[in-house]
């Protein structure tokens, strides 16, 4: 049930710490792989860095993206049609989502978010800049199945996916969150639905690995804010200074992965829970996957999506992907 307070979405605890928050990060620190969500990252101050990231030099993919959707609005119309109610995977405070709007003509917008007070303010700019648009908001988790509102149930829908947060998952979640996708946008009867997906590209590793690691710090900063929040707010005792940033190209898995690599032997406690690490040892905190035009219609068809068209940034550093569901069928 989509709650309408502000947080509320959040479970918190008599003395207000966020329960799945203390329960990814203890349960990450006991692996022998130390790892925590990369979902974690975006407190206040974290979401505050990774807007910073996205103006720095190296860092490519929101400007690629951008580039993409400024430019493709006539093919966007041709190819989604007009008349669907456009449903956002996620906050939808960034600029690409008017550049979609007013690309295509859509019949609604439906922001899902789980930070409700952000979900609405965007929303309410999003109506002021498009007049006669019903926008519907919905504070909800889109890892999991989300009902949408009555009012656009007899339309069909386009899911809007955008900024290569599909390559934050491993592929098995990845497919479960895009099955989940399909399940949510399904109409009863009528037109499939359709997805409009973002996904970086595998390039030259020392483009990814800039990226990932900036001359500035700023994502440096960005990853070590997420020892300085389980401090805060975990009562935890991390020396932050011993952890380095370390982004590195995994190439077997076609990912730069960001971990926190302890620059000494230090000892720590969580919530009352003692942790050490030897020198070297890292926690591995994020997945940034980056697919090949064949990996990208691979996981897309694993989870019930057949690509329809696909476009690029002029250097070809990001795909822009439109999938429709289709029904499974027997093959040979
Ligand atoms: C928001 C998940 C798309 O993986 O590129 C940026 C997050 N992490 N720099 C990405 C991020 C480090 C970003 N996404």
């Amino acid at each position: 049930m989509a709650a309408r307070e502000g947080l509320a979405l959040v479970d918190r605890d008599h003395s207000g710490v966020d329960r799945a928050f203390r329960a990814d990060v203890l349960t990450g620190l006991r692996q022998s792989q130390k790892a925590i969500p990369a979902r974690w990252f975006y407190d206040d101050i974290g979401s505050e860095l990774f807007e910073d990231i996205t103006r720095l030099e190296e860092y490519y993919p929101t400007r690629a993206e951008t580039e993409i959707l400024e430019a493709r609005g006539p093919e966007f119309a041709e190819a989604i049609g007009p008349g669907r109610a456009v449903v956002e995977f996620g906050s939808g405070s960034s600029v690409k989502t008017p550049l979609l709007l007013s690309a295509i003509q859509p019949a609604a917008y439906v922001p899902l978010d789980i930070a409700g007070d952000f979900l609405r303010e965007a929303a309410a700019a999003l109506a002021r800049q498009f007049p006669g648009l019903p926008v519907y908001s919905v504070e909800a988790d889109f890892m999991r199945h989300v009902e949408l509102p009555d009012a656009v149930s007899g339309q069909a829908k386009l899911g809007f996916f955008p900024g290569s947060t599909i390559g934050n998952m491993v592929p098995r979640t990845a497919v479960d969150l895009l099955r989940s996708m399909r399940g949510t946008l399904q109409a009863d009867h009528g037109v499939q639905p359709m997805l409009l997906i973002g996904m970086d590209l595998v390039k030259d590793p020392a483009v990814l690995v800039a990226a990932y690691d900036d001359a500035k710090g700023v994502t440096a900063a960005f990853n070590r804010n997420l020892a300085e929040r389980i401090n805060r707010e975990l009562d935890g005792t991390i020396p932050v200074d011993a952890l380095r940033h370390v982004a590195r190209w995994n190439d077997d898995f076609a990912r730069i992965e960001m971990h926190l690599e302890a620059t000494r032997a230090i000892q720590f406690s969580v919530s009352g829970e003692r942790f050490e690490m030897a020198e070297g040892e890292t926690i591995h905190t994020e997945n940034s996957h980056k697919f090949t035009r064949r990996s990208a219609n691979l996981l897309l068809h694993a989870a019930g999506w057949t690509v329809r068209r696909r476009w690029t940034d002029a250097a070809e550093r990001f795909s822009v992907i439109l999938a429709e569901a289709t029904e499974p069928r027997n093959a040979p």
